[in-house]
């Protein structure tokens, strides 16, 4: 498994199995099949609501001398409504207590939006609470003391534009390891990587296969889909492998984490394998070209009639 170096110098494994979407019943076979193929990544999050049965794969796992805790590593993320203060280190010890560890590798804000406390996602403006009334610098000084208390080895942020990172970057004592956002050859953000890549961030890539598997109240009618892009299935067919295994590896090889979901054995050892093919520089220079700096994940849910937040200023664009 490859690895990026952090800016302190520890190693981030460039692939890891994503569990957004992953139902309870799904995640725990996901999880121990994937470290049986030699994943040593899982991401995570509070709100995907399945953190409970990833801590019991991965007990399991532990139990079984499969992988040893110190060879994994273990993301999380803050939900929207644990950012005041008093919220972050309990949500941060709940999502340990979930996940059966004693400390986790990286813990992000999920994303740079606040939620009234108990609010999973707001009804109307009046769930939202303006950034500027709790401003990310006050969440990130509990995240800094999660870092000091040993609770998280390292500290980023998701869903964050180039300005919003940077803010952070220029004022944080300790300053964010990883962003977490959508990238995939519809939305490469080269401007967010150029800054990772410039200012010792490392950038991982979320939804890589186009999230198809989204609730249908995330989706657009018109949707353009990764796996059928013909520039994709001809690179694919050529080599003779997945479109999958093509998104997976140009993510690789564009020098970003990645963590593509499956809950199935065959499509999770395929997403592995991924991680071993070269895509050639014209085969890199085809899809470079396939940009329209289009989002799946929006946030437009961030943003009903009357909310603090809009399009515009979520994403500073
Ligand atoms: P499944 O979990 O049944 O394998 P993303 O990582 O962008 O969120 O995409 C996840 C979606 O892609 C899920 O629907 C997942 O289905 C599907 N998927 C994951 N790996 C593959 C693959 N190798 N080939 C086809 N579909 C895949």
């Amino acid at each position: 498994m490859t690895t990026l170096k952090l800016r302190n110098g520890d190693e981030m494994p460039t692939l890891g199995l994503g569990t957004w979407k992953s139902r309870p019943g799904e995640v725990h076979g996901a999880v121990k099949e994937a470290i049986k193929v030699g994943y040593r990544h899982i991401d995570c999050a509070a709100v995907y609501a399945n953190e409970v049965e990833v801590g019991n794969a991965l007990a399991e796992c532990f139990a079984k001398g499969l992988v040893k805790r110190e060879d994994m590593w273990i993301t999380s993320k803050l939900w929207n409504d644990c950012h005041a203060s008093d919220d972050v280190l309990p949500a941060l010890k709940k999502t340990l207590v979930d996940l059966q560890l004693d400390y986790l590798d990286l813990y992000l804000i999920h994303w740079p939006v606040v939620l009234k406390k108990g609010v999973m996602f707001p009804r109307s403006a009046a769930d939202l609470v303006p950034l500027d009334d709790l401003p990310t610098s006050v969440t990130w000084a509990r995240m800094e003391e999660a870092v000091d208390g040993g609770l998280c080895k390292h500290i980023g942020v998701s869903n964050f534009s180039v300005p919003k990172l940077r803010a952070l970057v220029e004022s944080a004592r300790i300053k964010p390891a990883v962003i977490q956002n959508e990238v995939h050859p519809y939305l490469q953000t080269a401007d967010m990587l150029d800054y990772c890549e410039q200012n010792g961030v490392l950038l991982t890539a979320y939804s890589p296969l186009g999230s198809g598997d989204r609730p249908s109240r995330m989706k657009a009618a018109d949707e353009p889909v990764l796996f059928e892009d013909p520039a994709i299935v001809g690179i694919a067919d050529r080599l003779g492998v997945s479109p999958a295994q093509v998104l997976i590896r140009w993510a690789i090889q564009r020098g970003t984490v990645v963590i593509p979901k499956s809950v199935n054995p065959g499509r999770i050892k395929q997403n592995f394998d991924a991680a071993s093919l070269t895509l050639s520089d014209d085969d890199m220079a085809t899809i470079a070209a396939l940009d329209r700096h289009r989002r799946y994940i929006g946030g437009t849910f961030w943003c009903p009639d009357g909310s603090p937040y809009t399009m515009a200023n979520l994403w500073d664009e």
